[in-house]
């Protein structure tokens, strides 16, 4: 390693350290996945689209920068995006390839959309990105009739080339994933005649209730404990004004911060709340959380409260297999709570976990594992032993490009007799830029490394 590379290290580093009496008022940053979702569709309505609230992260740029590259007139101004759509079978053929960053989401839902257009289409991405699965999208959208020239088993670089004459299809999910549904739905846009996908576990359902907002039919059928989606390709999108609510597993952080550090009072404002993603508050609910939803409002075809915190004395829980789809994103955080309360928790079959940013379920193990946490996995169960009277710390985390990591370790820090660091602190901005600032105005001890004073 040369000097200019270990200073990039230095740079990226940060600590977090005991902090007791968090207190505060914050909000929380735009939802992920919808703000994703708001750039697709209003890159393909008709019109003029006014997107506010959207989230500023690496991870959305990405997609803006891809729809841009497929034909789509898009400004971003702070968190005001207006977008100029270019309506449904219009995308150009990008130029150079689609850099899809860290982002699987924007991945795979642009492959969705791409498939069924007749342009060619290169797809790369980061060193986590490129050791994602690709293969639960390119099955269906193969059926398509949509062709992919693969270099490196299913994983990126691939070349995506559209298929001319798109047939529809009727699609079983194989695993419970919202971006693989969210494909077929986009490819379907452009394909005609009617296209659906069956799941047989509910996933999170922005796609659907955003193309009602945009103006689409869009029919849901649940039969036989299945949930059947479909639609009928080659309407038309209407351009829309938007607000974009806060994202609920970003909240998650402070909520959980604000529950396990002493003395604390912490309101997260304006966090989405859906029965597809809201598995971590019912968990920390469960746990004896002192948790209010309050001022409920109405935003993005959601429902959007305020959380109000205060230090709790939380207790071990069991979260069953069916509840990760809607807390998928949210056990890196939850695992944090649990390594302080009383008692031993296990999260069951969390076989999901080993296919995000990073092998979340390993990742998990280790954080914890190198803070002091006894914590152990048999098959995809997670558990850990929780300890009330704190937490060891020490440990330095190789967070491999997942900002979900990074973030729970600090919150971890923040409960640890002994300081707990991240490698990489500007991994964080994939989904939530701002983390340490905010988590900072709350009284949260955090430090970037001297090194970093600047970023
Ligand atoms: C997302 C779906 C989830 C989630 C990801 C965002 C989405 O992935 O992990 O962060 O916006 O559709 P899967 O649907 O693959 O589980």
């Amino acid at each position: 390693m040369n000097q200019d590379q270990k200073n990039n290290n230095l740079k990226n580093t940060s600590t977090s350290s005991l902090s007791n009496g968090l207190r505060g008022e914050i909000s929380a940053p735009g939802d992920k996945s919808i703000s994703h979702r708001c750039v697709i569709l209003s890159s393909i309505a008709i019109g003029e689209s006014r997107i506010e609230g959207l989230l500023g992260s690496t991870d959305v740029i990405c997609t803006i920068e891809a729809m841009k590259s497929l034909g789509a007139n898009i400004s971003l101004n702070s968190n005001k995006c207006i977008i100029n759509g270019i309506g449904i079978g219009s995308l150009i053929e990008p130029k150079k390839p689609l850099d899809f960053g860290n982002s699987g989401t924007a991945a795979r839902l642009i492959m969705g959309l791409v498939s069924t257009h007749p342009i060619k289409s290169v797809f790369v991405g980061d060193a986590s990105l490129s050791k994602r699965p690709m293969g639960r999208v390119i099955d269906p959208l193969t059926e398509f009739g949509t062709e992919f020239e693969l270099t490196s088993s299913e994983f990126f670089p691939i070349v995506v080339n559209g298929a001319k004459l798109p047939i529809p299809i009727s699609y079983e999910t194989s695993v419970p994933s919202a971006q693989v549904k969210s494909a077929v739905l986009l490819a379907g846009l452009n394909t005609p005649g009617i296209t659906s996908v069956i799941e047989k576990q509910k996933t999170r359902d922005h796609t659907e209730r955003l193309l009602e907002i945009y103006g689409y039919q869009i029919d849901i059928i649940e039969e036989k404990q299945k949930t059947k989606i479909s639609i009928t390709g080659q309407e038309s999108l209407t351009s829309v004004n938007i607000v974009v609510p806060g994202d609920p597993s970003s909240a998650a952080y402070p909520v959980v911060a604000g529950l396990i550090c002493k003395n604390s009072n912490v309101t997260v404002k304006n966090v989405l709340m859906n029965p597809t993603r809201d598995g971590i508050y019912k968990s920390l609910e469960e746990m004896g959380a002192k948790i209010d939803f309050t001022n409920k409002k109405f935003q993005a075809g959601e429902d959007v409260y305020d959380i109000l915190v205060e230090s709790s004395h939380l207790k071990a829980i069991d979260v069953p297999a069916s509840r990760a789809p809607s807390m998928i994103d949210d056990y890196p955080v939850l695992a944090v709570a649990a390594s302080i309360a009383e008692g031993t928790s296990i999260f069951r079959g969390l076989s999901e976990l080993k296919v995000k940013e990073s092998n979340r379920l390993s990742g998990i193990k280790h954080f914890l594992e190198v803070n002091g946490v006894n914590v152990a996995i048999k098959n995809d169960d997670l558990i850990i032993e929780g300890n009330p009277k704190g937490i060891k710390g020490g440990g330095i985390i190789n967070t491999n490009l997942d900002h979900r990591i990074a973030m729970s370790s600090l919150i971890l820090g923040l409960i640890s007799d002994s300081p707990v660091s991240i490698d990489d602190t500007k991994t964080i901005d994939t989904s939530f830029p701002g983390f340490i600032n905010l988590m900072r105005a709350l009284g949260a001890k955090i430090k970037l490394s001297d090194m970093s004073s600047a970023l």
